[in-house]
Protein backbone atom coordinates (compact mmCIF):
# COMPACT_ATOMS: atom_id res chain seq x y z
CA UNK A 1 0.00 0.00 0.00
CA UNK A 2 1.35 3.32 -1.19
CA UNK A 3 1.90 5.76 1.93
CA UNK A 4 0.39 9.31 1.27
CA UNK A 5 3.47 12.38 1.86
CA UNK A 6 1.51 13.53 4.93
CA UNK A 7 2.25 10.72 7.10
CA UNK A 8 5.62 10.16 9.09
CA UNK A 9 6.04 6.75 9.48
CA UNK A 10 7.94 5.81 13.22
CA UNK A 11 10.38 2.96 13.68
CA UNK A 12 10.28 1.21 17.26
CA UNK A 13 13.17 3.15 18.76
CA UNK A 14 15.39 1.11 21.48
CA UNK A 15 14.47 1.75 24.96
CA UNK A 16 15.58 0.04 27.95
CA UNK A 17 12.32 -1.91 29.08
CA UNK A 18 11.03 -1.28 32.75
CA UNK A 19 10.56 -4.35 35.12
CA UNK A 20 6.74 -4.04 34.67
CA UNK A 21 7.86 -5.00 30.52
CA UNK A 22 9.90 -7.72 31.19
CA UNK A 23 7.90 -9.37 33.85
CA UNK A 24 5.22 -9.23 31.37
CA UNK A 25 7.14 -10.88 28.31
CA UNK A 26 8.56 -13.67 31.09
CA UNK A 27 4.84 -14.47 31.46
CA UNK A 28 3.97 -14.29 27.97
CA UNK A 29 6.89 -16.86 27.47
CA UNK A 30 5.68 -19.19 30.39
CA UNK A 31 2.10 -19.25 28.72
CA UNK A 32 0.33 -20.97 31.67
CA UNK A 33 -1.83 -19.31 34.27
CA UNK A 34 1.82 -20.54 36.57
CA UNK A 35 4.10 -17.91 34.97
CA UNK A 36 1.38 -14.85 34.77
CA UNK A 37 0.61 -15.38 38.65
CA UNK A 38 4.62 -16.01 39.19
CA UNK A 39 5.23 -12.47 37.06
CA UNK A 40 2.48 -11.00 39.46
CA UNK A 41 4.12 -12.19 42.43
CA UNK A 42 7.66 -10.64 41.58
CA UNK A 43 5.90 -7.60 40.30
CA UNK A 44 4.28 -7.35 43.98
CA UNK A 45 7.45 -7.61 45.36
CA UNK A 46 8.98 -4.56 43.54
CA UNK A 47 6.05 -2.73 44.66
CA UNK A 48 6.51 -3.18 48.71
CA UNK A 49 10.71 -2.76 47.59
CA UNK A 50 9.26 0.72 45.84
CA UNK A 51 7.66 1.85 48.86
CA UNK A 52 10.42 0.71 51.65
CA UNK A 53 13.13 2.97 49.42
CA UNK A 54 10.89 5.37 49.80
CA UNK A 55 10.86 5.02 53.61
CA UNK A 56 14.19 4.66 53.81
CA UNK A 57 15.56 7.84 52.23
CA UNK A 58 12.73 9.82 54.86
CA UNK A 59 13.38 7.36 57.69
CA UNK A 60 15.23 9.68 60.15
CA UNK A 61 12.64 12.36 59.62
CA UNK A 62 9.99 10.39 60.46
CA UNK A 63 11.55 9.09 63.27
CA UNK A 64 12.07 5.43 62.21
CA UNK A 65 15.32 4.69 62.96
CA UNK A 66 16.23 2.66 66.40
CA UNK A 67 15.06 -0.55 67.43
CA UNK A 68 11.87 -1.21 68.74
CA UNK A 69 12.31 -3.29 71.64
CA UNK A 70 11.69 -6.90 70.46
CA UNK A 71 13.83 -9.59 69.71
CA UNK A 72 13.03 -11.58 66.58
CA UNK A 73 13.16 -15.41 66.68
CA UNK A 74 16.83 -14.87 66.06
CA UNK A 75 17.97 -13.41 69.01
CA UNK A 76 18.14 -10.21 67.08
CA UNK A 77 17.00 -7.01 68.09
CA UNK A 78 14.50 -5.53 65.96
CA UNK A 79 14.78 -1.87 63.88
CA UNK A 80 11.65 -0.20 63.33
CA UNK A 81 12.26 -0.68 59.55
CA UNK A 82 12.82 -4.01 60.13
CA UNK A 83 8.79 -4.09 61.26
CA UNK A 84 7.98 -1.46 58.23
CA UNK A 85 9.31 -3.17 55.42
CA UNK A 86 8.07 -6.64 56.64
CA UNK A 87 4.45 -5.48 56.88
CA UNK A 88 5.37 -3.90 53.57
CA UNK A 89 6.00 -6.90 52.49
CA UNK A 90 3.33 -9.13 53.47
CA UNK A 91 0.44 -6.73 52.91
CA UNK A 92 1.52 -6.97 49.22
CA UNK A 93 1.93 -10.22 48.84
CA UNK A 94 -0.86 -11.41 50.79
CA UNK A 95 -3.77 -10.48 48.85
CA UNK A 96 -1.84 -11.71 45.31
CA UNK A 97 -3.38 -14.64 43.18
CA UNK A 98 -1.45 -17.35 43.39
CA UNK A 99 0.63 -16.82 47.18
CA UNK A 100 0.25 -20.07 49.07
CA UNK A 101 2.37 -19.58 51.85
CA UNK A 102 4.94 -16.71 53.01
CA UNK A 103 8.35 -16.71 55.06
CA UNK A 104 10.41 -13.98 56.70
CA UNK A 105 13.18 -13.47 58.86
CA UNK A 106 10.84 -11.61 61.23
CA UNK A 107 8.54 -14.18 61.56
CA UNK A 108 9.15 -17.05 63.66
CA UNK A 109 6.44 -19.47 61.58
CA UNK A 110 5.34 -19.37 57.94
CA UNK A 111 2.25 -18.01 57.07
CA UNK A 112 -0.75 -19.51 54.84
CA UNK A 113 -2.52 -17.47 53.09
CA UNK A 114 -6.01 -19.01 52.79
CA UNK A 115 -7.87 -18.79 49.91
CA UNK A 116 -10.35 -20.34 49.17
CA UNK A 117 -10.52 -19.52 45.44
CA UNK A 118 -7.15 -21.21 44.89
CA UNK A 119 -6.82 -24.01 42.41
CA UNK A 120 -3.74 -24.84 40.24
CA UNK A 121 -0.13 -23.97 40.89
CA UNK A 122 0.48 -21.85 43.52
CA UNK A 123 3.63 -20.28 45.60
CA UNK A 124 5.62 -20.05 48.89
CA UNK A 125 7.63 -16.95 49.08
CA UNK A 126 10.46 -16.40 51.77
CA UNK A 127 12.28 -12.76 52.07
CA UNK A 128 14.66 -11.13 54.44
CA UNK A 129 12.43 -7.89 54.38
CA UNK A 130 15.64 -5.98 55.22
CA UNK A 131 18.98 -7.10 55.25
CA UNK A 132 21.73 -5.62 57.06
CA UNK A 133 19.74 -3.47 59.54
CA UNK A 134 22.63 -2.68 61.78
CA UNK A 135 23.27 -0.26 58.90
CA UNK A 136 20.01 1.75 59.19
CA UNK A 137 21.19 4.03 61.82
CA UNK A 138 24.01 4.67 59.71
CA UNK A 139 22.97 5.33 56.43
CA UNK A 140 24.21 2.31 55.15
CA UNK A 141 23.65 0.23 52.24
CA UNK A 142 21.01 -2.32 53.50
CA UNK A 143 18.47 -5.12 50.87
CA UNK A 144 16.01 -6.97 50.45
CA UNK A 145 16.32 -10.67 49.26
CA UNK A 146 13.37 -13.15 47.68
CA UNK A 147 13.23 -16.43 47.12
CA UNK A 148 9.94 -18.49 45.05
CA UNK A 149 9.09 -21.56 45.32
CA UNK A 150 6.09 -23.52 43.57
CA UNK A 151 4.03 -25.53 46.13
CA UNK A 152 1.67 -27.61 43.33
CA UNK A 153 -1.67 -28.27 44.10
CA UNK A 154 -2.35 -31.25 46.35
CA UNK A 155 1.19 -30.96 47.74
CA UNK A 156 2.23 -31.05 51.64
CA UNK A 157 3.43 -27.19 52.21
CA UNK A 158 6.77 -28.31 52.70
CA UNK A 159 10.47 -26.70 52.70
CA UNK A 160 12.05 -27.32 49.34
CA UNK A 161 16.27 -27.51 48.76
CA UNK A 162 17.26 -24.00 46.45
CA UNK A 163 17.75 -26.05 43.72
CA UNK A 164 14.09 -25.90 43.11
CA UNK A 165 13.33 -21.96 43.30
CA UNK A 166 11.78 -20.42 40.49
CA UNK A 167 12.60 -17.07 40.93
CA UNK A 168 15.03 -15.22 43.04
CA UNK A 169 16.67 -12.05 43.65
CA UNK A 170 17.60 -9.05 45.50
CA UNK A 171 16.93 -4.82 46.21
CA UNK A 172 19.48 -3.25 46.87
CA UNK A 173 18.81 0.70 48.55
CA UNK A 174 22.04 2.59 48.54
CA UNK A 175 23.08 5.14 46.20
CA UNK A 176 20.18 4.01 43.67
CA UNK A 177 17.72 0.90 44.16
CA UNK A 178 18.90 -1.75 42.71
CA UNK A 179 16.58 -4.80 41.75
CA UNK A 180 18.80 -7.79 40.76
CA UNK A 181 16.88 -11.28 39.78
CA UNK A 182 16.56 -14.62 38.18
CA UNK A 183 13.34 -16.66 36.88
CA UNK A 184 15.91 -19.33 35.71
CA UNK A 185 16.96 -17.61 32.80
CA UNK A 186 20.10 -15.82 33.35
CA UNK A 187 20.40 -12.58 35.81
CA UNK A 188 18.60 -9.19 35.03
CA UNK A 189 19.33 -6.00 36.59
CA UNK A 190 16.74 -2.65 36.90
CA UNK A 191 17.42 0.73 38.86
CA UNK A 192 14.78 2.46 39.75
CA UNK A 193 14.22 6.33 38.41
CA UNK A 194 12.66 7.53 41.49
CA UNK A 195 11.31 10.55 39.33
CA UNK A 196 8.79 8.46 37.78
CA UNK A 197 8.38 5.15 40.49
CA UNK A 198 9.91 2.53 37.73
CA UNK A 199 12.78 0.00 37.59
CA UNK A 200 14.57 0.25 34.39
CA UNK A 201 16.54 -2.57 33.00
CA UNK A 202 20.14 -1.73 32.93
CA UNK A 203 21.68 -5.00 32.16
CA UNK A 204 21.01 -8.38 30.85
CA UNK A 205 22.71 -11.78 31.66
CA UNK A 206 24.99 -10.66 34.14
CA UNK A 207 28.29 -12.69 34.10
CA UNK A 208 30.60 -12.90 36.95
CA UNK A 209 34.16 -12.49 36.59
CA UNK A 210 35.70 -16.06 36.81
CA UNK A 211 38.32 -14.80 39.03
CA UNK A 212 37.80 -11.60 41.19
CA UNK A 213 40.78 -9.12 43.50
CA UNK A 214 38.73 -8.95 46.67
CA UNK A 215 37.46 -10.92 49.71
CA UNK A 216 34.35 -9.91 51.95
CA UNK A 217 34.12 -11.51 55.18
CA UNK A 218 33.90 -9.82 59.18
CA UNK A 219 37.89 -10.24 59.25
CA UNK A 220 37.41 -9.55 63.15
CA UNK A 221 36.25 -13.15 63.42
CA UNK A 222 39.56 -14.60 61.51
CA UNK A 223 40.81 -16.34 64.79
CA UNK A 224 37.88 -18.14 65.26
CA UNK A 225 37.70 -19.49 61.64
CA UNK A 226 38.46 -23.50 60.34
CA UNK A 227 42.03 -23.21 59.12
CA UNK A 228 41.30 -23.75 55.68
CA UNK A 229 39.20 -20.32 55.22
CA UNK A 230 42.22 -18.87 57.40
CA UNK A 231 45.09 -20.00 54.50
CA UNK A 232 42.69 -18.66 52.06
CA UNK A 233 42.28 -15.26 53.50
CA UNK A 234 46.28 -15.57 53.59
CA UNK A 235 46.91 -16.52 50.06
CA UNK A 236 44.11 -13.79 49.11
CA UNK A 237 46.76 -11.49 50.53
CA UNK A 238 49.43 -12.43 49.45
CA UNK A 239 48.24 -12.52 45.83
CA UNK A 240 47.22 -8.45 46.87
CA UNK A 241 43.09 -8.89 47.02
CA UNK A 242 41.67 -5.97 49.03
CA UNK A 243 39.01 -6.40 51.71
CA UNK A 244 35.99 -5.42 51.41
CA UNK A 245 32.91 -5.67 53.78
CA UNK A 246 29.80 -3.22 54.13
CA UNK A 247 27.90 -5.58 57.05
CA UNK A 248 24.92 -5.73 54.73
CA UNK A 249 25.36 -9.36 52.72
CA UNK A 250 23.30 -7.55 49.76
CA UNK A 251 25.90 -4.73 49.26
CA UNK A 252 28.89 -7.16 49.48
CA UNK A 253 27.29 -9.99 47.72
CA UNK A 254 26.53 -6.97 44.51
CA UNK A 255 29.75 -6.28 44.40
CA UNK A 256 31.02 -9.65 44.22
CA UNK A 257 28.34 -10.07 40.82
CA UNK A 258 29.82 -7.31 39.24
CA UNK A 259 33.35 -7.36 40.08
CA UNK A 260 33.96 -10.64 40.69
CA UNK A 261 35.93 -12.31 43.92
CA UNK A 262 34.30 -13.72 47.18
CA UNK A 263 31.92 -13.16 49.71
CA UNK A 264 32.40 -15.39 52.95
CA UNK A 265 30.24 -16.12 55.91
CA UNK A 266 32.20 -18.98 57.92
CA UNK A 267 31.69 -20.75 61.00
CA UNK A 268 32.61 -19.22 63.68
CA UNK A 269 33.14 -19.68 67.81
CA UNK A 270 29.63 -17.53 67.88
CA UNK A 271 28.11 -19.20 65.27
CA UNK A 272 29.46 -22.63 64.75
CA UNK A 273 26.78 -23.45 61.71
CA UNK A 274 27.54 -19.76 60.23
CA UNK A 275 25.33 -16.99 60.91
CA UNK A 276 23.47 -16.28 57.61
CA UNK A 277 19.82 -18.14 56.81
CA UNK A 278 19.52 -20.88 54.49
CA UNK A 279 16.22 -19.95 53.20
CA UNK A 280 15.51 -16.40 52.06
CA UNK A 281 19.99 -15.80 52.39
CA UNK A 282 22.23 -18.47 50.80
CA UNK A 283 19.84 -20.17 48.54
CA UNK A 284 18.64 -17.09 46.70
CA UNK A 285 22.28 -15.43 46.46
CA UNK A 286 23.83 -18.77 45.21
CA UNK A 287 21.20 -19.20 42.45
CA UNK A 288 21.40 -15.27 41.36
CA UNK A 289 25.60 -16.29 40.88
CA UNK A 290 24.90 -19.45 39.65
CA UNK A 291 22.86 -17.98 37.10
CA UNK A 292 25.92 -15.83 36.46
CA UNK A 293 28.74 -18.51 36.32
CA UNK A 294 29.78 -18.06 39.64
CA UNK A 295 29.41 -20.39 42.69
CA UNK A 296 27.83 -20.93 45.89
CA UNK A 297 28.74 -23.39 48.69
CA UNK A 298 28.80 -24.31 52.48
CA UNK A 299 32.19 -25.36 52.11
CA UNK A 300 31.57 -28.84 52.29
CA UNK A 301 28.23 -28.61 49.83
CA UNK A 302 26.32 -26.78 47.00
CA UNK A 303 24.58 -24.29 48.95
CA UNK A 304 21.36 -25.12 46.25
CA UNK A 305 21.07 -28.92 47.51
CA UNK A 306 21.18 -28.64 50.83
CA UNK A 307 17.85 -29.94 51.94
CA UNK A 308 16.84 -28.03 54.76
CA UNK A 309 15.43 -28.55 57.83
CA UNK A 310 13.44 -25.53 59.20
CA UNK A 311 12.77 -21.92 57.58
CA UNK A 312 15.48 -19.80 59.84
CA UNK A 313 18.07 -22.49 59.62
CA UNK A 314 21.49 -21.04 59.37
CA UNK A 315 24.48 -22.28 57.05
CA UNK A 316 28.24 -21.26 56.28
CA UNK A 317 28.22 -19.33 53.11
CA UNK A 318 30.58 -19.29 50.23
CA UNK A 319 29.44 -16.79 47.39
CA UNK A 320 31.73 -15.85 44.32
CA UNK A 321 33.77 -16.44 40.98
CA UNK A 322 33.93 -19.74 40.12
CA UNK A 323 37.87 -19.87 40.43
CA UNK A 324 38.09 -18.14 43.92
CA UNK A 325 35.12 -20.64 45.17
CA UNK A 326 37.08 -23.50 43.94
CA UNK A 327 40.24 -22.38 45.35
CA UNK A 328 38.75 -21.81 48.50
CA UNK A 329 37.15 -25.55 48.82
CA UNK A 330 40.09 -26.91 48.22
CA UNK A 331 42.06 -25.90 51.16
CA UNK A 332 38.77 -27.06 53.25
O1 LIG B 1 21.96 -11.44 57.96
C1 LIG B 1 22.46 -10.55 58.61
C2 LIG B 1 23.69 -9.76 58.22
O2 LIG B 1 23.45 -8.43 58.58
C3 LIG B 1 24.17 -9.82 56.76
O3 LIG B 1 23.53 -8.90 55.94
C4 LIG B 1 25.63 -9.47 56.92
O4 LIG B 1 26.43 -9.97 55.87
C5 LIG B 1 25.99 -10.10 58.24
O5 LIG B 1 24.78 -10.28 58.96
C6 LIG B 1 26.91 -9.26 59.06
O6 LIG B 1 27.25 -9.95 60.21
P1 LIG B 1 28.48 -9.50 61.12
O7 LIG B 1 28.07 -8.21 61.74
O8 LIG B 1 28.61 -10.60 62.11
O9 LIG B 1 29.67 -9.36 60.24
Amino acid sequence: MAVPAAVVQLRAAPISPTLQSHLLAAERAARSDAGKSLSWIVSAISSACKTIAARLRTAGIDGNLGAVGNMNVQGESQQALDVIANELLIRELQSREGVAVLGSEENDELLVVDDAQASGVRYSVLFDPLDGSSNLDVGGSVGTIFSIYEVPPGTELELQAGRRQVAAGYVLYGPSTVFVMTMGQGVDMFVLDPSVGTFVRTASNLQIPARGKSYSVNEANFDSFPVGYQRFIADCRKAGYASRYAGAMVADVHRVLLQGGVFLYPPTAKAPKGKLRLMYEANPMAWLLEQAGGMGSTGEFDILDVVPDSLHQRVPVILGSPEDVKALRALL
